[in-house]
């Protein structure tokens, strides 16, 4: 079994560049102009970030048994979503944040509306480019197009962003918050498992096991996230810290204290382990995964 901990960090670079070598095949394909738009487009993608979403998918892809690179488009697919979704959420409108990965946000570098709309091309891209890569039987690229929608709007990924907005200043009760974090982030990291997943072939009894997996290790990467607003370095985060309780946002350590948190989440850490039980020597990448997402650092 291999459990190291620097072969993992291994793994995570290695992803990393594959991930990023293929979104930039995907960014080249797009028109040149407007200038400033691609470049808002591309300053976002490539301004770092850890890439979690995509290997997740690669991870999932390779735990199933996956073959070839079909798993490459919905892998990106799933990135260009989440930079749309960052970039909307530092909005002024939103949670008006002036840092990400490290840069100003994008509406600093740029403007309010290059960043609104730079969101606006990224969502569609995603769709396109799932659509017209080569690779993924009919059927399966249906499948993996609706996951990805239902995981980010109204069902998921928006309503979530809706209700954390609404709920700013109101009471922080487990409940509201877990209702927040299970659409706003839990999805979209469920559907960036279920895609690689899907495009690997996995049949209906291993999806299910994995949308488990994708649920609780979803929720406990928000309660991570959450706990760092509280305990980390905006220089290890490359974001600001400090804003959820100055927002008075609905977190879980506003609603059942940094302990609560941090035992939530090793517990939701242990439900996604389990649930990846039938898995094979081929599951060890998601089985790190679930536990870096509460170690991490940023
Ligand atoms: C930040 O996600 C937004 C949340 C859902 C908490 P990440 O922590 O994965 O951000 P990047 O992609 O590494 O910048
Ligand atoms: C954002 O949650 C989740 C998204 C859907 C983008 P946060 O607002 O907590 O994310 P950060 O802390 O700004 O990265
Ligand atoms: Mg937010
Ligand atoms: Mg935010
Ligand atoms: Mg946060």
């Amino acid at each position: 079994m291999r459990t190291s901990s620097g072969e993992f960090r291994t793994y995570l670079e290695e992803r990393r560049g594959v991930v990023d070598a293929a979104l930039e095949r995907f960014l080249c394909a797009v028109p040149e102009r407007p200038e400033r738009l691609v470049a808002a487009m591309r300053y976002s993608v490539f301004g770092g970030g850890k890439r979690l979403r995509p290997i997740l998918a690669l991870s999932a892809f390779d735990a199933v048994g996956g073959e070839g690179d079909a798993v490459l488009a919905p892998a990106c697919a799933t990135e260009l979503i989440h930079t749309y979704s960052l970039i909307h959420d530092d909005l002024p409108a939103m949670d008006d944040d002036d840092t990400r990965r490290g840069r100003p946000s994008c509406h600093v570098a740029f403007d309010e509306a290059t960043a609104i709309l730079a969101g606006d091309a990224l969502l569609p891209l995603a769709f396109e480019i799932v659509a017209r890569e080569g690779g993924l039987r009919p059927s399966v690229r249906a499948e993996i197009i609706g996951e990805l929608a239902s995981a980010n709007g109204v069902r998921g990924m928006v309503a979530g962003q809706q209700a954390d907005m609404d709920g700013e200043g109101s009471e922080a009760t487990v409940d509201a918050v877990e209702l927040i974090h299970i659409r706003k982030t839990a999805r979209p990291l469920r559907a960036s498992v279920i895609v690689g997943a899907l495009a690997g072939g996995a049949p209906a009894p291993v999806l299910d096991a994995l949308s488990d997996f994708g649920d609780a290790m979803g929720l406990a990467f928000q309660i991570a996230d959450d706990l760092l607003d509280e305990t980390g370095t905006a220089g290890e985060m490359g974001k600001a810290v400090g804003k959820d309780r100055q927002r008075g946002k609905l977190t879980y350590p506003a609603a059942a204290g940094i302990e609560g948190a941090r035992r939530r989440a090793a517990e939701l850490v242990e439900t996604a382990l389990g649930a990846l039980e039938t898995f094979d020597d081929r599951g060890w990448a998601l089985r790190e995964i679930a536990r870096f997402v509460v170690e991490r650092r940023s």
